[in-house]
């Protein structure tokens, strides 16, 4: 037996309810959940009035309470908006009139140029560069001081003015890499074995036979572009083959595919299609990336 005590069924007011002898209490809500309750109305109702609160539909498609406080997100972003633009137009020209260094020389100027070329880039070279700059394969990182053209200031701004092989551009960077195998400058088998000195040069796994062979194939073809260690020449835009950087990748078919079908990348000139001040913003962002040479 258990001692628990039983309720009289008198004592307690039941709801009517019974089923198979089984009665329902009306046992009122205890008292703190009572006024949480309420206490949660009286919130709602204050938020309503003071915060944007309830969607409704009126002539002219969805809307909603916009609360006495006008806490909008929307009107906040539009506000801030508005704000950096105009600060921002402002520096823009005062930028576009003075030299590289000159803006680098104004810590305020420098900072609002470094802002205003973060925004650029992300409307205008994200696409291929990648949002954080980081590259793709045929698209250079600009975040590391491995340089195809050059990471001075004005090489970039350069590079960034007049673009890449972009024929609209009579000033554009321009050198082009043979067709090794497509134009049969040289045979199959030797763009396998040139293929085998490339790895070689940063260390890759290769068959040393064949690499050997090679080594006199790249003196003859190649060094005077990429050099005669291979480490590469800014001027010629001829990347450094002795670094663990690859713009169109480190495995064996990859550099077999550069070498006998060139790759010959593409950047758009942007000379004609940005403001002089938003170049010279993006010129200074990108060198502030990481990799920036003096
Ligand atoms: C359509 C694609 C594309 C867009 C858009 C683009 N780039 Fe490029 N960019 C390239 C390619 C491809 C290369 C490498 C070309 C080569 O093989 O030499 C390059 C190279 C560069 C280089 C030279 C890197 C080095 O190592 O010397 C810089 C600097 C650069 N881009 C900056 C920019 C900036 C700034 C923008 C935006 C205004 C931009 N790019 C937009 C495709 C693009
Ligand atoms: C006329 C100049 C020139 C010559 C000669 C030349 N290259 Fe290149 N090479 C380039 C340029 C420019 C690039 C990079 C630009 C591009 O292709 O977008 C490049 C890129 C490469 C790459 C890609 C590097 C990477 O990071 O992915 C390899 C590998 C390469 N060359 C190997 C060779 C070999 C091997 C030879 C000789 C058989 C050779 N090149 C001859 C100009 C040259």
């Amino acid at each position: 037996m258990t001692d628990q005590e039983v309720k009289p069924e008198d004592e307690i007011e039941t709801t009517g309810h019974e089923w198979d002898g089984i009665k329902e209490y009306n046992n009122p809500l205890p008292r703190w959940w009572l006024n949480i309750f309420y206490i949660t109305i009286v919130w709602s109702i204050g938020y309503w009035v003071f915060m944007p609160a309830i969607p409704y539909w009126a002539p002219g498609g969805w809307t909603y309470t916009e609360g006495i406080r006008e806490l909008s997100q929307r009107n906040k972003v539009a506000g801030q908006i508005a704000e950096v633009t105009a600060e921002r137009a402002a520096h823009r020209d005062e930028v576009a009139n003075l030299s590289l260094s000159q803006i680098r020389d104004s810590e305020e100027l420098y900072q609002i140029a470094l802002a205003g070329g973060a925004s650029s880039f992300r409307d205008n070279c994200a696409g291929c560069h990648g949002s954080g700059a980081q590259g793709f394969t045929g698209f250079p990182n600009l975040n590391d001081d491995d340089w195809i053209w050059g990471g001075k200031l004005s090489d970039i701004e350069f590079t960034i003015r007049h673009g890449i092989r972009w024929e609209d551009d009579p000033d554009t960077r321009y050198n082009e890499m043979p067709r090794y195998l497509a134009d049969e400058f040289i045979s199959r088998e030797e763009v396998y074995q040139v293929t085998e000195y490339v790895l070689s040069l940063s260390g890759l796994d290769h068959d040393a036979e064949e690499a050997e062979k090679g080594k006199t194939i790249f003196a003859n073809e190649c060094a005077t572009c990429h050099a005669d260690d291979g480490a590469g020449m800014q001027e010629m835009g001829a990347p450094n083959l002795t670094d663990s950087i690859w713009l169109y990748g480190s495995d064996r078919e990859d550099v077999f595919e550069t070498i006998a079908y060139a790759r010959n990348g593409v950047m758009p000139a942007w000379q004609n299609r940005l403001d002089e001040g938003t170049i010279k913003e993006l010129a200074l962002y990108v060198h502030s990336l990481g990799g920036g040479e003096e």
